[in-house]
């Protein structure tokens, strides 16, 4: 289990800003794609609809939008940012990273940057990496961002995928705590590759490199054991959340604000019942995005800054489960 960490500068989240495409896949269009129902859908998962970006718009793209609306909520120039992470499983491409083509876009010269592939731990995983570039002194100001166009790694002729997943974009800004902040204050992350193939994409990579083959076998799909990865989601989430409250003497009951990935709204309400969460303090927002992959975590704070949930002072708690698996759970005080 990572360590306590042990910090003279502290870094705390200064800024939010997300983006979504317009266009709406809803639960509706669905049933004339897939043997599916809306109530199904409803009930099994939560959602309703959720966002598509259309042809040729890319993860960069919403990436750069949720960027610049978090430069503009912060109220700074793209040239104070001093490095940029991207949680994504769906960069534009393997390789320049999407990282360096949010900067280009942005206009934020010198600084530096890369991607980071943790599925959906993605946005909490980069926010630690961004976090302890800052606890360091090495930089005052990183762009974290949390971005994925799912859309276009889904089968839509698979029910049990094609119907959980949307595509969107959210960014933080991480900045060093001012005197009497406590801004992020702890986190427990842990992976497990024995589950890799519940929850994978397995063709285009460097074992089974695009071919007729692979794509005749549709392994350029996201491929999914629904029930194994439920199940695991729920206990791992929960666990590592007990994990960070404990060693901090807190109790779920304390926590002001659970902010939970959004993959399956049964899967957050059976992970924030463990850990004895009332109700109104588990933020979700699933009914109209689906799982954004690295997207989810931020967009449920702009939820729940715009609710009114998230204000100066509250004591927060995020928590992710993805593909990997990758897992997380992060303490932290909302500082703005
Ligand atoms: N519409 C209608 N029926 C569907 C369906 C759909 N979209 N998808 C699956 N079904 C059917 C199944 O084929 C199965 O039919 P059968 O009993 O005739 O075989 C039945 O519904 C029950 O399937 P099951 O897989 O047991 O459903 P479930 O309640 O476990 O729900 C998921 C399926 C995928 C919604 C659920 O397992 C889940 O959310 N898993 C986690 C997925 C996730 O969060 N992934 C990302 C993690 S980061």
């Amino acid at each position: 289990m990572t360590l306590k960490p042990r910090m003279s500068v502290r870094a705390k989240i200064s800024a939010v800003g997300t983006y979504v495409p317009p266009k709406l896949l809803t639960n509706a269009d669905l049933e004339k794609m897939v043997a599916t129902s809306d109530q199904w859908i409803q009930e099994r998962t939560g959602i309703r609809e959720r966002h598509i970006a259309g042809k040729g718009v890319a993860t960069s793209d919403l990436a750069t939008e949720a960027a610049r609306v978090c430069l503009r909520n912060r109220g700074i120039e793209a040239t104070e940012v001093e490095a940029i992470l991207v949680g994504t499983v769906t960069p534009d491409m393997f390789f320049p990273a999407t990282a360096c083509l949010v900067q280009d876009r942005l206009g934020a010269k010198g600084a530096w940057g890369f991607d980071l592939s943790a599925a959906c731990s993605g946005f909490i995983y980069a926010l630690q990496v961004g976090a302890k570039l800052i606890e360091s002194g090495a930089h005052r100001k990183v762009m974290v961002i949390g971005a994925d166009v799912m859309s276009s790694i889904l089968d839509y002729t698979d029910r049990t995928t094609c119907i959980l997943f949307g595509d969107g974009a959210g960014a933080v800004l991480l900045e060093p705590c001012e005197e009497g902040e406590v801004g992020l204050i702890d986190f427990v992350h842990e992976i497990d590759g024995s589950g890799g193939q519940s929850l994978y994409m397995p063709g285009g990579g460097s074992l089974h490199p695009t071919s007729p083959e692979t794509i005749a076998e549709r392994m350029h799909y996201v491929h999914q054991e629904g029930g194994a990865v439920f199940k695991t989601a729920v206990r791992k989430m929960a666990e590592l959340s007990e994990a960070v409250l404990e060693r901090n003497d807190l109790t779920g009951a304390e926590v002001d604000c659970f902010i939970p990935h959004q993959a399956n709204r049964r899967i957050i309400t059976a992970t924030a019942e463990r850990l004895a969460m009332p109700e109104e303090r588990v933020v979700i927002n699933i009914g109209e995005y689906g799982n954004t992959t690295g997207a989810t975590i931020p967009l449920a704070m702009a939820t729940a800054m715009e609710d009114g949930r998230l204000q100066k002072g509250k004591l927060v708690l995020l928590a992710s489960f993805g593909g990997g698996y990758t897992i997380g759970a992060t303490l932290l005080r909302w500082e703005f």
